[in-house]
């Protein structure tokens, strides 16, 4: 396994690859990684000859206010936990690798980057976007792996991808919990044991309402109700959204139908957590 820090390594590396007709599986993370992101690495080494992971903690999906200066980091683990994965390459780029002086170029998937998350971190994916389309240009891979935690982010790279022709097949994985439901994710390092537990009314909520429509109940906004009640009972608790949308064009729904997301965006205190469940 290779670590290499320029874009320049990258595209060497790639290059041979290709050469050679070996097919490339990608993982971009902002590390920190958990069993959700080696969930993603397994599956790429699996079905891929070569599996790079990137590990950038990407600034322009950060507003001024949130978290990226103290967003979880530990490279070593990381390069640690990766090596026992049969990772090819991990490309980890300085800030000024990706964007050096006088960056100018983004890029906006219209619509459905302003919804869900979008409402209110309104710059979020269009960092998002600008960053995936950049690491897909640098490593150019078949296959891209990423996932459900991350619902609306897998759906506006689909869009992209499809909207700019782009050779590279996204693959959405299922999301990993935690045995008590909670979703995995780097920012859980921010709870502490009170919050930890509060913070299960968000699986909690979502296993309800998925039992719910099991049950034969297809009225969104009685199944909206019923989560955001579940949740509001945690004194911890605020509601960023809780919606209810067709999972292509996450225009909202009254009648739950085939491919319906569920999403919801919830502060423990001041640490903000999302989970899904696609019905
Ligand atoms: P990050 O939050 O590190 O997540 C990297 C990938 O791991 C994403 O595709 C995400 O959906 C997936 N992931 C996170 N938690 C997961 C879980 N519990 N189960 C399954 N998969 C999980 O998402 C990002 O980084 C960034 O926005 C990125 C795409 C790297 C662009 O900067």
């Amino acid at each position: 396994m290779k670590t290499v820090k320029s874009i320049h390594e990258v595209k060497e590396f790639v290059k041979k690859l290709k050469r050679k007709g070996k097919s490339i599986g990608f993982v971009p993370t902002m590390g920190y990684l958990h069993a959700g992101h080696l969930s993603l690495v397994q599956e790429s080494v699996r079905r891929c000859d070569c599996t790079v992971v990137s590990i950038f903690v990407n600034p322009t999906q950060f507003a001024p206010n949130e978290d990226f200066n103290k967003y979880p980091r530990n490279i070593q683990h990381d390069i640690e936990v990766l090596g026992k994965e049969g990772v090819d390459l991990i490309f980890i780029p300085g800030d000024g690798e990706m964007y050096p002086k006088g960056y100018k170029t983004y890029v906006e998937v219209k619509n459905l980057q302003d919804r869900l998350c979008g409402g209110s971190r309104p710059d979020f994916f269009k960092g998002v976007c600008t960053i995936v389309l950049k690491l897909f240009n640098i490593v150019a891979p078949d296959i891209a792996f990423f996932g459900q935690k991350d619902a609306q982010q897998t759906i506006i790279i689909k869009k992209m991808a499809c909207d700019l022709n782009m050779d590279v097949k996204i693959e959405n994985l299922p999301i990993k919990r935690e045995k008590n439901g909670l979703a995995l994710s780097s920012r859980n390092k921010y709870l502490d044991k009170k919050q930890k537990k509060a913070a299960l009314c968000l699986s909690r909520s979502l296993t309800k309402a998925g039992k719910k429509i099991e049950a034969g109940e297809k009225n969104a906004d009685l199944i909206l109700k019923s989560i955001k009640t579940e949740i509001e009972s945690e004194p911890l608790a605020r509601i960023d959204y809780v919606e209810i949308v067709d999972s292509e064009n996450l225009q909202p729904l009254k009648q739950i139908k085939d491919k319906t997301l569920i999403a919801v965006a919830v502060f423990i205190d001041n640490v903000r957590l999302i989970d899904n469940l696609i019905v």
